[in-house]
């Protein structure tokens, strides 16, 4: 499995030429590292325009948000086939930012399905506000999982990206520590696997659910650069990582993908 690089733009940058020139130098720096697959989740107003000016085939798109309903009144907003027809092949669903600002567990779980019935692969962020000392962090995490995973079948957990970011690490000058990331890895695959297992076994014919729940995709994402991101990749249990800030300044990101190929 390639090294997943998410580029999280979040509203930056200000301008649609500072975005262009931003694009263009990631897709240099993705074409130089052959054992990383990079998406970059640009603002909705971009992705269409840069998703036509791309002919690569090394770059995917994503959006960084949408809804499930298909249409309606819903001002300011963007649906998930509306991001589906502007080009998208991911979508982040649940970020931080976003829970913050109200997004429900329920709606999580409406977006990963809508987002499955379109074949555009859904990231699902998950992490706790705190480190509290009696380990209530995973009971956040398990809760967000079982949500965000309430509309797909047992056989096709695989088709969701998991990305673990502990609200507390993002946008901070540390992330957490790669041990603590193998810890969290394998609580998210223990409770894929008890997922997979809720409608009991599966017909012979269907994937062994256990088998595909231990092969969900998990991201880290919290403060992640060049310095900390190779340690995380070799020790953290994870394929990859959901980037802020290095993500958006042309020689952050280039550094970040070369220090990651390095050891990808
Ligand atoms: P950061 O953001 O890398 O700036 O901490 C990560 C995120 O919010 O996805």
């Amino acid at each position: 499995m390639k090294c997943l690089v998410v580029a999280n733009w979040k509203m930056n940058p200000a301008t649609w030429r500072e975005a262009r020139q931003l694009f263009e130098a990631i897709k240099k720096a993705a074409d130089r590292s052959a054992h990383l697959s990079v998406v970059v989740a640009a603002p909705s107003l971009y992705v269409r325009s840069l998703r036509e000016r791309y002919h690569g085939r090394r770059l995917a798109f994503a959006i960084q948000h949408a809804r499930a309903e298909t249409q309606g009144a819903h001002t300011g907003d963007v649906s998930l086939i509306q991001s589906k027809d502007a080009g998208v092949q991911y979508a982040i669903v649940g970020h931080a930012e976003r829970r913050a600002q109200g997004e429900t567990d329920d709606e999580t779980g409406a977006q990963v399905g809508e987002a499955l019935s379109l074949k555009v692969t859904p990231i699902l962020c998950v992490g706790e506000a705190e480190r509290t000392s009696d380990a209530m962090y995973f009971e956040v995490v398990r809760r967000q999982l079982r949500a965000g995973f309430a509309q797909v079948d047992p056989s096709h957990l695989q088709r969701v990206i998991v990305a673990y970011e502990p609200v507390w690490a993002i946008g901070k000058q540390s992330a957490m520590r790669p041990r603590d990331m193998h810890e969290m890895a394998i609580f998210i695959r223990k409770t894929l696997v008890d997922l997979s297992m809720r409608n009991g076994p599966l017909p012979t014919n269907k994937k062994e659910p256990t088998a595909t729940a231990m092969g969900v995709r998990i991201l880290y994402g919290g403060s992640i650069d060049e310095q900390n991101a190779p340690a995380m990749l070799t020790e953290g249990d994870i394929q990859g990582f959901l980037v802020g800030r290095a993500s958006q300044e042309s020689a952050r990101m280039r550094a970040l993908l070369q220090a990651l190929d390095a050891v990808a």
